[in-house]
């Protein structure tokens, strides 16, 4: 059985891809530092799977600890990379951590494994900024980035395609995640954010099960339909999904040896229908008032997913509807079972 190793894989999207990576007959072995998960995780996963992944604790960042954990894994076959630090406002007060976390594992990562890695690499539409046309394509021009996390993640897609321009045996594909959102059908594992959440989806769960006030939506003057901006929310299983096919590709050895790809349901939605979207999806009423555009947001982004339907061969099978009623579901599993 093959063994691929998933960094930040107690996480939100980590932990999703584990189980899919279990139920494809992988063998999973975690490397986490708990710096923004929990280790309860690692049990959610073995109830859902019915197997514990293999587990070590250890900072990506120590150079030492990284080259010994390879020097004893020489039976990995494939690495999913997702530890980072993702909190936008978070890096614009602290850059400096970012660019060291999120920098430092990725270059222990590959150095370690040498040339020999192959490793699908979390990264984001943050990359393309405000889109110059819609949907926007692996192609269009990345833009300066608005934050330093935007930032980590431009440079590190750069790190990974000038390295693989001179390094024939390491093959890496660059998925460029568009808004994941969601949980597991079974409301056992999902997104665990840290203080007042920033991002739409969880800062709705936490409205509706009482955790927080009403939500604002920030800004309803765009030049969009209803007036609120639009994202390509995308559910977590199948992003998770969109990471075994990636491996399966890598295996394949296939198409040049750098690789990028939307990940994304290739549709827009905006603020205002995924608000209705929870309350038809779970019966919930919403609290929400208009409020001022947030400072740094674009009006609207939605990803041309045909090169990863076709190159890839995934597709998002999942809509609004789900994800809203598995983000829901798993706030009140939490709420009955506080981490
Ligand atoms: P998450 O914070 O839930 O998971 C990241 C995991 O990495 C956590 O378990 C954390 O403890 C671990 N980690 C961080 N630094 C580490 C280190 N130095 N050593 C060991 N472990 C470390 O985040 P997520 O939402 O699952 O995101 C996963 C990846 O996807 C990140 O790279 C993120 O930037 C990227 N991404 C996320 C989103 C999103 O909206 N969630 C969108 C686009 C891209
Ligand atoms: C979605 C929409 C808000 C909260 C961020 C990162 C991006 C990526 C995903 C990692 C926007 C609106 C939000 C609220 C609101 N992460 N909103 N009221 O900003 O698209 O992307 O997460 O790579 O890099 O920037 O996601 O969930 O914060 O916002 O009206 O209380 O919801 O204005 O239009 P965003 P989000």
């Amino acid at each position: 059985m093959k063994k691929i190793l998933v960094t930040g894989g107690a996480g939100y999207i980590g932990s999703h891809t584990v189980v899919e990576l279990f139920n494809t007959g992988y063998e999973v072995i975690i490397v986490d530092d708990f710096s923004n998960s929990d280790p309860k995780m690692l049990d959610q996963i073995e109830k859902i799977s019915g197997k514990k992944p293999e587990f070590v604790k250890l900072d990506l960042c120590d150079e030492q600890a990284v080259h010994a954990f390879a020097n004893q894994h020489k039976n990995i076959s494939g690495i999913i990379h997702f530890a980072a630090f993702k909190a936008v406002g978070e890096s614009v007060q602290q850059p400096l951590k970012y660019y060291r976390n999120n920098f430092y594992s990725l270059i222990n990562i590959i150095t370690a494994f040498n040339s020999k890695v192959k490793l699908v690499f979390s990264s984001s539409c943050t990359v393309y900024g405000q889109p110059d046309k819609l949907p926007v394509t692996e192609s269009a021009p990345v833009k300066k980035a608005e934050s330093p996390y935007g930032n980590t993640k431009q440079i590190a897609e750069e790190i990974l395609e000038e390295t693989c321009a001179v390094t024939p045996d390491l093959r890496v594909i660059a998925l460029r995640y568009f808004n994941p959102v969601g949980a597991h059908a079974s409301a056992l594992i999902g997104e665990l954010p840290i203080g007042v959440p920033q991002n739409l989806v969880p800062f709705i769960t936490q409205s509706a099960i009482g955790k927080r006030g009403a939500i604002t939506v920030y800004g309803d003057d765009y030049n969009t339909p209803d007036g609120s901006a639009i994202r390509d929310y995308i559910h977590v299983v199948d992003l998770a999904k969109a990471h075994v096919a990636a491996i399966k590709r890598l295996e394949a050895e296939t198409g040049d040896n750098y690789e990028i790809f939307n990940i994304g349901t290739g549709k827009g939605s905006s603020v205002l229908e995924i608000i209705n979207a929870f309350e038809q999806s779970t019966g919930e009423k919403l609290n929400y008032a208009i409020g001022a555009r947030r400072e740094g947001d674009i009006e609207q982004t939605y990803g041309d997913v045909s090169h990863s339907n076709t190159v890839l061969g995934w597709k998002a099978e999942l809509g609004i509807n789900e994800m809203m009623s598995s983000a829901w579901n798993w706030e009140k599993y939490l709420r009955d079972n506080p981490f």
